[in-house]
């Protein structure tokens, strides 16, 4: 092979190395009560006269909220922050008024938005703690365990930074430490409080996703990211095993193992399993990511342009391995297992060519149309594992097509499958943690751009309906059980800051797919009809 790279056992870093982890409390006080740097209240658009805490904190004011309402400089707008200096009025130093925009929009969303752009705008001004209500547990109408949720998954994403290769020099600003909700009511406070428990438990997994995919691939490499679920796994107790490559030749992954032959990094094929319901081994789900730690597109090289975002080509396995960190910890009744493909796809001496043809674990062969059109080829082999462990409800996450981010943007997720049941679960659990999702349709008559002369079936279908193409490639290799495919190629990164996404990883689609686990858990076993689905 002409690339000689030595592997590198890159130690994982994190974030929170350099920033100092926000710490989230819950007090049962009186906000005129507190002596802090910052008191956070709120307004709803077009609210002349501040009610609740707003309310009692204006009064306190000598009525200044509501003259700045009056003047036109409060508007109440999303996002809006008002920073208003007491002067000794009361205990604490500044009021921060945080537009929550219109009533009739509002939602755990808003919050979230709300609660990002509040602590960024503090840590800006270098105020590094302060107290807030807990926006819309009032006459927003949100349950406070939710509202308490939101508030810490906003201001935990929001605050995100990756500052792992920033030496100190570029790297001084100001942290934002902590964060106290405060609530007169014991009973709403001791609510609000499991919520932000919560909320810090996804949100803390959704960094970790956002770290390992952030984090550039010569230090993320498959090694690194075994070595990043075996932290998880360790943590929160999992079995997890690491296959390498002679063992999965062995197994007979022909697809994935074609396209690990383009590089000298040894490829990884991570397992990890969360035993929820032991007795029912038919209540189960399957989480099956995308690991391509680069992809350089193989012999059929991508252009230079931008190639440097494919260290980004693993968040699906990353989102997987994080889902079942929030999995661990908050124990839902199912059974979970996690499996993650990843290999570097390089065009080294030994690479597949155009044309190769691959036999999966299946037995099915597949023709190499494209080398980089490789995320199909290491996910048919993952979802064959999967199916062979017995799974019979498969969810799969990758960055799979450059198409499904002009089709659909970075505003939501590509969602496909074969089964109404477990893609509206899909699409709903993503309607409470407000990651979206969009369903795209899997017709047989999609299924004849990927017929090949040679083989079973082709790995390109061309330039038509790429995104769907890809996913009916993938159905191939499911036979018999309920799958949902997400293509995260253009949610798993934000180009720009807003709200509570940082420019750079998200995390999608770590809460929901946790989400997911929880609510499957609360529907029970699924019925026999489901179980009918047997490993090949
Ligand atoms: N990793 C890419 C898809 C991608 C593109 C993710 C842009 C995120 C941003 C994938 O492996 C790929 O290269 N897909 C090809 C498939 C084609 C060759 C059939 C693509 O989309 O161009
Ligand atoms: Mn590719
Ligand atoms: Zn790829």
């Amino acid at each position: 092979m002409t690339t000689t790279r030595k592997p590198k056992a890159a130690k994982s870093k994190t974030a929170a190395k350099i920033a100092k982890t926000l710490d989230i409390k819950v007090e049962s006080a009186d906000i005129l009560d507190v002596e802090t740097p910052a008191v956070v209240v709120n307004l709803f658009r077009g609210v002349k006269k501040p009610g609740g805490a707003t309310g009692v904190v204006d009064k306190a004011l000598g009525g200044l909220i509501s003259e700045l309402i009056e003047e036109g400089e409060i508007k109440g707008g999303t996002g809006e922050t008002t920073l208003i200096h007491t002067l000794g009025k009361i205990k604490a130093s500044r009021v921060l008024v945080a537009g929550l925009g219109p009533q009739d929009k509002f939602d755990a969303q808003v919050v979230r938005r709300v609660s990002a752009e509040v602590v960024r705008f503090l840590r800006r001004k270098g105020v590094s703690h302060a107290v807030t209500i807990a926006h819309g547990a009032g006459i927003g109408g949100l349950d406070p365990q939710l509202s308490g949720q939101a508030i810490a998954e906003g201001a935990h994403l929001g605050l995100y930074r990756f500052g792992n290769y920033l030496t100190k020099e570029n790297n001084n600003s100001t942290e934002f430490e902590e964060l106290t909700v405060v609530e007169l009511d014991k009973g709403r406070a001791k609510e609000i409080g499991a919520g932000v428990k919560l909320g810090t438990s996804t949100a803390t997994s959704s960094i970790i996703a956002r770290d390992m995919v952030n984090e550039p691939a010569n230090h993320m490499t498959p090694t690194s990211m075994a070595e990043a679920a075996q932290k998880v796994a360790k943590d929160q107790g999992l079995k997890i095993q690491v296959l390498d490559n002679p063992e999965m030749k062995k197994m007979g992954m022909g697809a994935f193992m074609g396209v690990a032959q383009g590089t000298d990094e040894p490829a990884k094929m991570i397992i990890i399993r969360y035993e929820g319901d032991p007795k029912n081994p038919e209540n189960n789900l399957g989480l099956i990511g995308k690991g391509i730690t680069f992809d350089t597109g193989g012999i059929s090289l991508k252009p230079p342009g931008g190639m440097e975002a494919m260290k980004g080509d693993m968040a699906g396995g990353a989102s997987v391995i994080a889902a079942m960190q929030v999995i661990g910890e908050i124990k839902p009744k199912i059974n979970v297992l996690a499996v993650v493909a990843a290999t570097e796809n390089m065009p080294g001496a030994s690479a597949q060519r155009p044309g190769d043809v691959v036999r999966a674990m299946n037995g099915k062969t597949i023709e190499v149309i494209n080398t980089d059109a490789e995320g199909r080829l290491v996910l048919a082999d993952a979802l064959c594992y999967a199916r062979e462990q017995g799974i019979t409800r498969l969810v799969d996450v990758a960055t799979l097509t450059g198409a499904m981010v002009t089709t659909l943007g970075k505003a939501c997720t590509g969602v496909m499958g074969n089964d109404d049941t477990l893609v509206r679960q899909t699409i709903d659990a993503g309607h409470k943690t407000g990651e979206k999702f969009w369903e795209l349709p899997l017709f047989d008559e999609y299924k004849d751009l990927i017929k090949s002369d040679v083989a079973d079936m082709k790995n390109s279908g061309g330039r038509q309906a790429g995104s769907i193409t890809a996913a009916m490639l993938l159905a191939e290799f499911v036979e018999g059980a309920a799958w949902v495919h997400l293509d995260i190629a253009g949610t798993s990164t934000s180009d720009r800051l807003s709200g509570y996404l940082v420019k750079g990883a998200t995390g999608v689609p770590v809460r929901t797919l946790a989400q997911l686990a929880v609510d499957l858990a609360n529907e029970g076993v699924p019925k026999k009809s489901r179980s009918k689905a047997k490993a090949k």
